[in-house]
């Protein structure tokens, strides 16, 4: 596989980052959503995974207190289980360790198993459950954590 890159978001990366988003979710985030997180939200970090300069996948996370929220993480399907969204994760854990964050915790689709291997794999455990959570058909959101002074 070509050298992948891990960059902080940047406008020039939008288009691609939103070509992923697109791909990956039945419900995308805008273009405007993105460009608020990037640019006015101070309490948000994104990062870029980059083969040959394109988007490949992209994370990101708020930074409320002492908690980190993953609010996504998403691989180009062409490009999936080949170490990405564990690298975007890792980038994202080590960012909220190096803000001295205590605790890190993101909502997922109860049906996504990808996504659930991929976060107990890194000592992320399910603690609840929000209830029809998801708009687009009424799927359930399990809300994991991963508590660092465990
Ligand atoms: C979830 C997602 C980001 C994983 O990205 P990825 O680059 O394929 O993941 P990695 O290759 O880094 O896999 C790391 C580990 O996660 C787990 N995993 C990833 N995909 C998996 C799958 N389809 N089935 C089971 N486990 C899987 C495995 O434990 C894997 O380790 P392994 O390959 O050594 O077995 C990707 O499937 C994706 O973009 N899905 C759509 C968007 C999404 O649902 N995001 C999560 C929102 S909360």
């Amino acid at each position: 596989m070509s050298e992948v890159r891990i960059e902080p978001l940047k406008n020039e990366y939008i288009d691609g980052l939103l070509a992923v988003e697109h791909l990956c979710f039945a419900t995308p985030w805008s273009r405007d959503t993105f460009i608020y997180e990037l640019e006015s939200n101070n309490l948000a970090r994104y990062y870029v995974a980059l083969i040959d300069g394109q988007v490949v996948g992209y994370g990101g996370m708020w930074s409320v207190v002492n908690e980190g929220h993953i609010t996504n993480i998403a691989v180009h399907p062409l490009h999936r289980r080949k170490g990405l969204g564990q690298t975007l994760l890792n980038t994202l854990l080590l960012y909220a360790i190096g803000a001295s964050l205590t605790d890190v915790t993101l909502e997922v689709r109860a049906s996504n198993e990808a996504a659930k291997a991929l976060y107990e794999h890194n000592g992320f455990v399910v603690e609840g459950r929000r209830k029809e959570y998801y708009s687009d058909n009424k799927e359930d959101a399990l809300i994991m954590w991963r508590h660092f002074n465990d």
